[in-house]
């Protein structure tokens, strides 16, 4: 990736030294409209810290020990910049000890996990809002085997809890900040308020606003597309939605959306999208009608890997014929999210790259000779949300659950036939009509239906009935890596059973799936 840094923007430089938590610092950040990068420790040196000239820096924690040879460090000129300097847990460790203080090993008696720390004698900025309910003392979340014994010269011990008698230290004059604990994470209630108050001390005014970000994103998409075409593929999801609108409000009818209806939508999806971007956005926009296509080349499969293989493959052919169609076209946009572009720290080896697999069109760049426009590489997700509302996307639209590129297919165990794909889209029409209804949408990350491989026995009015069963699947998560189901109420499940089996011919049998993630999935196949 070609460093890109906002000329625009005070900028803040995350130092991520492989702790588990390092995004959510930029989480927290952005929660104050402040501009912030992660960027590796193999990657920060004395010319990158020049280049990149931060107005702030903090380092994050890590799983390394300052104690051992070779043990992960920022460049020494980082100390000279000028400006104020953060060290978190590692960060901190590693900022005392390049600066003449002591960390020591403490074997067996890590302390991990809540604690409680008092202020010192004088109170700092840095701490301004903090103790302030009767106990007097703040609950942070402590994480470390190592702890400094000996300070730095110019440093002083702000707070303390019992574990860690320097538990928040600064040198005041240099502006250098160093906390034992991680004032990022949720289990540190104030931690929130330590950050703010870092980033003003710094000279942060919050300049990162989405309406700002709205503005400065369609210049670059102007500048780097120039004349060309582009063309974009729409899942109507969140993220390839509101790429799609930012790109057309930039560069209008040179932009190009090409949506594949694979036969695996929901009830009404494909009307939706196409109403709504054609005729309400005015965008050129390609309805790809390939339901035969796609279900005929599924018929008799039943393997979820064999499913997606076959979805993938079609899904790239029909894309490139149709985009073939818009001729000439040099760019390819894409709803690419920070997460997925930030490098990784690895301890194993160098720097590494994660990128979800399904935010690329497999290869088709390449393929094509297509350039990539990806003009939410810089967001968290919450801030697509944003600037969908932004741009003016209605709020249904932008808060939609997500939806999986295979779709219907690895809700539908077994082999999928129409017949059950028309009934799993009612019974799925009637789950979410009734989440709708008693308000728990926004309270949801995802809910569906799955029908089952399986028919069972039972008995409507005077007759036997015959068929599907169907499990309801609703699930709480903050990105989709770990997940728990979603408490509904014996009514709310009662009721909704009832309605799908009265208005919902072909099932007769309802169940709720309460498996968490892990060690289940979210979806079933
Ligand atoms: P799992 O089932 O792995 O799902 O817990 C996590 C999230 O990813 C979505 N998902 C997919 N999205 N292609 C996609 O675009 C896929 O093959 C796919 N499989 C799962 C799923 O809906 C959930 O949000």
């Amino acid at each position: 990736m070609a460093m890109q840094h906002d000329p625009d923007h005070q900028r803040l430089l995350i130092m991520d030294f492989g702790s588990q938590v390092t995004q959510l610092i930029a989480r927290r950040l952005r929660e104050l409209n402040i501009y912030c990068e992660i960027h590796p420790y193999q990657k920060v040196t004395a010319q990158f810290l020049a280049d990149f000239a931060p107005m702030a820096v903090i380092l994050s924690g890590g799983p390394a020990s300052v104690t051992d040879e070779n043990s992960p460090r920022p460049p020494a000129e980082l100390f000279d910049l000028g400006v104020p300097v953060l060290g978190i847990c590692y960060g901190q460790q590693v900022m005392m000890q390049m600066l003449g203080g002591r960390v020591e090993r403490r074997d067996g008696s890590a302390e991990f996990g809540r604690a409680h720390v008092t202020p010192g004698a004088e109170r700092i900025d840095l701490l301004t809002g903090w103790f302030m309910d009767a106990s007097g003392r703040e609950q942070v979340w402590m994480s470390h085997g190592d702890h400094v014994s000996a300070l730095a010269p110019g440093f002083a011990v702000y707070a303390t809890s019992p574990g860690a008698p320097f538990a928040v230290t600064a040198d005041l004059d240099r502006r250098f900040y160093a906390v034992q604990f991680h004032p990022e994470v949720h289990h540190t209630p104030n931690g929130r308020t330590l950050l703010e108050n870092f980033v003003r001390d710094a000279g942060f005014t919050g300049d990162w606003t989405m309406a700002a970000y709205r503005d400065e994103a369609i210049r670059l998409i102007r500048e780097q597309v120039g004349d060309a075409k582009v063309i974009c593929g729409l899942s109507g999801g969140v993220d390839s939605s509101v790429a799609a609108v930012l790109i057309h409000e930039a560069i209008g009818d040179q932009l190009t959306c090409v949506f594949v209806d694979h036969g695996l939508l929901r009830e009404g999806e494909a009307e939706q999208v196409v109403t709504m971007f054609r005729d309400h956005y005015n965008m050129p926009l390609i309805h790809a009608d390939e339901q035969e296509l796609f279900l005929s080349e599924l018929d008799g499969v039943s393997d979820p890997e064999t499913k997606r293989k076959i979805i993938g493959r079609l899904f790239i052919d029909v894309f490139q014929k149709h985009a073939a169609e818009v001729g000439g076209a040099k760019f390819l946009a894409q709803g690419t999210l920070y997460p997925d572009v930030i490098e990784s720290v690895s301890f194993s080896g160098g720097p590494s790259v994660t990128i979800k697999s399904h935010h690329n069109v497999g290869g088709l760049p390449e393929k094509m000779g297509l350039k990539l426009v990806e003009p939410l590489r810089e967001l968290f997700k919450d801030e697509v949300r944003s600037l969908g509302h932004e741009l003016g996307l209605p709020a249904s639209f932008i808060g939609r659950h997500p939806f999986p590129g295979p779709g219907l297919a690895i809700r539908c165990p077994g082999e999928i036939t129409r017949e059950k794909l028309a009934i799993l889209r009612r019974a799925d029409a009637v789950y979410i009509d009734q989440i709708r209804k008693h308000g728990l949408y926004d309270e949801i990350w995802q809910a569906f239906v799955a029908i089952l491989p399986v028919r069972t026995v039972g008995v409507m009015g005077d007759g036997r009935t015959y068929d599907f069963a169907c499990a309801l699947r609703a699930v709480t998560s903050v990105d989709g890596m770990t997940a728990d189901y979603y408490p509904f109420s014996h009514d709310f499940l009662g009721e909704t059973a009832t309605r799908i089996i009265n208005e919902v011919k072909g099932i007769n049998r309802v169940t709720y799936d309460i498996t968490s993630k892990p060690p289940g999935t979210i979806e079933w196949e």
